[in-house]
């Protein structure tokens, strides 16, 4: 078991490796063995965690790429060797309320959190850089599940990637590739901050409380992560996996 944990020989692509989940997953492929190609938007804070990366810019690499730009999918899907792995981790959040609805607001979040990994996932099989026994592993949240207020783009876009993944769990099970979800609860990233400055302080605060084991931190769901993209997982396929801290339990207290 401890062996099969281990990624060697493992090229993973992490889209949104340049901050929070995805940065933090790129150093645990790199500390269990695995290359990790790091793609977001910030080179800067792409070079940043490369050089947190065990191995350095020896083994790993770096892409950028802005995941809303059609062409610049295109370009990624071509650039990237094929793959034993792919996590997607990119995703941003929005409050859009149903009475001051935005619709260029709705697309961006839906482009980012859905279209992307659908379209950019599509280039990369239709060019046969998914391996045979790849891992996917796409973050969702707990919000596909439990609303929050003008969350209703946020919370749609990662219920149609939760039925992504589950589509594309079947559909490519004849060549043993491998499509999973991580849903998790607040987590102390960049977003979870943004969160917290659009909300009141005693919303926040209610939100926490649901929590009995607290906020999360990145290393709780890169090892997750990890995990699945391990062969250790080799039988794990079409699963969403809720990191909650307890959320569930919380209602009995
Ligand atoms: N933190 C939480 O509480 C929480 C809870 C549940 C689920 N999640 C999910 O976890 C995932 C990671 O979030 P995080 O908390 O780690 O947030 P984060 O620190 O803000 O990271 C978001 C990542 O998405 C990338 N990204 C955003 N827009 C992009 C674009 N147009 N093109 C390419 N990359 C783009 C960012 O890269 P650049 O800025 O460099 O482009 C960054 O690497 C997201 O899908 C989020 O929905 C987070």
């Amino acid at each position: 078991m401890i062996d099969e944990l281990n990624l060697k020989g493992k090229r993973i692509l992490v889209l949104g490796g340049s901050s929070g989940i995805g940065a933090q997953v790129c150093v645990q492929i790199a500390g269990l063995g695995g290359t990790a190609i790091v793609s977001g938007r910030n080179y800067e804070r792409l070079n940043i965690v490369l050089k947190r990366c065990e191995g350095g810019s020896e083994k790993h690499s770096v892409i950028p790429a802005d995941l809303s730009e059609s062409v610049q999918l295109e370009e990624l899907s071509n650039t990237v060797p094929p793959l034993d792995g792919l996590v997607y981790s990119a995703g941003i959040v929005q409050f859009n309320p149903i009475r001051f609805f935005d619709v260029h607001l709705a697309e961006q979040t839906f482009k980012i959190n859905y279209l992307a990994a659908v379209h950019l996932t599509s280039l990369l099989v239709r060019k046969k850089k998914i391996n045979p026994g790849c891992s996917l592993v796409f973050i969702s949240s707990l919000a596909s599940r439990y609303p929050f207020f003008g969350g209703s783009d946020y919370s749609g876009s990662k219920a149609a990637l939760e039925m992504f993944s589950k589509t594309l769990a079947m559909e490519l099970a004849d060549k043993k590739i491998r499509s999973n979800v991580v849903a998790p609860a607040m987590v102390e990233t960049a977003l979870f901050e943004r969160v917290r400055d659009n909300i009141s302080e005693s919303n926040m605060n209610k939100h926490l409380e649901r929590l009995p084991l607290g906020p999360g931190n990145p290393k709780d769901v890169a090892n997750l992560c990890c995990y699945l993209l391990s062969d250790a997982a080799k039988w794990i396929t079409g699963m969403r996996y809720e990191l909650d801290g307890g959320l569930s339990i919380s209602a009995f207290k």
